[in-house]
């Protein structure tokens, strides 16, 4: 038996609760089915918690997930009885940040032509990879108010970008690109109009590309990168791009995976501790109803194992969803008629065999 893997268990708000249950079911599963043994901790941490007690992160949360965790798998934060969600913004962001996973790494696959909403489009023509820099840009919430709640209010958010995060994840796109067969690099920002900081997106890229001769570097605004994604998705094999461009370019990946139920995700720093969730939020109408879908949390448990160098497993979890989606073993989002959690036992099923 090899060491076990720990992997802190933060299921969150509202169907991230129900998602991530699921998600620990495919774990333990494909675990429990090969010589990898597993050790869950959980963690209430969210809205729950934050009402109950006041605390969103606890104290020595981090260095306590340092020291005794190999990766963290989240379900979703958000609840509408916290309506700044300050909850979400300390325990989410706040990992994201303060563990610097500057890598936001989301594979974009179709598994059956009948969940795209494309026509014609199947699986062959959706297969691509974004990186989203995760760490930076507009949600680092720099900014302010001058004369709040008066008609001459002024707001202000800082778009921050420096040379060093730029770098690195344009770097991380063209590494991923090499380390996987991959001969395209597309890089989106918006440097016609955001002349300083894109710009720099622009210098960095080519410096960068220069370095990777045989795949080709390609620039698009973020607004064609878009209407391109819609057009003719086949032409995309990886996409590097901003945090705010990515959050909105992987929503529209997702929808045509077959939405937002579908999408995984990992929050990277290479080499050290790394968070996995799903891309969906809390979706509160949802939540308790046994309706929200488990794959994109499935998926996310299957892309940390990757991430922990456990490529056979993290296969046999995509290969039994896309099992589930041609059986159409699915949720009513995408066309089935099973609960999430007749879903998540039909995957574990499947990873039993
Ligand atoms: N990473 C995160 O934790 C995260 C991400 C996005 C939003 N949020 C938070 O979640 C809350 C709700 O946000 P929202 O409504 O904009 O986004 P959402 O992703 O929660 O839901 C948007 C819609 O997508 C569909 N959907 C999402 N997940 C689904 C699933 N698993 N199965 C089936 N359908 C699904 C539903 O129709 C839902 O109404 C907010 O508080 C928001 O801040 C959190």
């Amino acid at each position: 038996m090899s060491q076990a893997l720990r992997v802190a268990v933060v299921p969150g708000d509202g169907i991230g609760k129900e998602v991530t249950a699921e998600a620990v079911r495919a774990l333990e599963a494909v675990c429990a089915a090969s010589a990898c043994a597993l050790r869950l901790t959980h963690f209430e941490w969210g809205a729950d918690h934050f009402l109950k007690t006041g605390i969103t992160l606890p104290e020595g949360a981090l260095p306590m997930l340092q020291d005794g965790f190999d990766a963290i798998l989240l379900g979703a934060m958000g609840d509408p009885r916290v309506p700044d969600n300050r909850h979400a913004a300390d325990i989410l962001l706040g990992l994201r940040f303060r563990l610097d996973l500057y890598v936001n790494y989301r594979p974009v696959r179709l598994f059956h032509e009948k969940l795209c909403p494309l026509k014609g489009v199947g699986p062959k023509d959706v297969d691509f990879v974004v990186f989203r820099e995760n760490t930076e840009g507009l949600y680092v919430m720099m900014g302010g108010n001058f004369k709040k709640d008066t008609p001459d209010e002024v707001a202000t958010d800082t778009d921050l970008n420096t040379r060093k995060g730029v770098e690195r994840i344009i770097r991380h796109a063209f590494e991923h690109a090499k380390a996987h067969g991959r001969t395209k690099v597309v890089m989106a920002d918006k440097s016609n109009v955001l002349i300083h900081a894109h710009d720099l997106w622009q210098r960095v890229f080519k410096v960068v590309a220069a370095e990777y001769p045989g795949i080709e570097a390609i620039h698009l605004l973020a607004d064609n990168l878009v209407l391109q994604m819609v057009r003719e998705p086949a032409q995309f094999q990886v996409i590097v791009t901003s945090n705010m461009f990515g959050d909105l370019a992987t929503d529209l990946a997702a929808g045509l995976q077959g939405g937002l139920g579908m999408a995984a995700s990992g929050n990277i720093h290479p080499g050290r501790l790394s968070l996995f969730e799903p891309v969906h939020g809390s979706a509160p109408r949802f939540a308790g109803k046994n309706v929200a879908n488990p794959m994109g949390a499935i998926l996310s448990a299957g892309l940390l194992l990757e991430h922990l160098g456990r490529r056979e497993e993290a296969g046999r979890i995509e290969a039994a969803v896309r099992w589930a989606v041609e059986q159409d073993r699915t949720t009513s989002d995408i066309g089935g008629t099973l609960g999430t959690r007749e879903v998540g036992a039909a995957i574990a099923e499947r990873l039993k065999t």
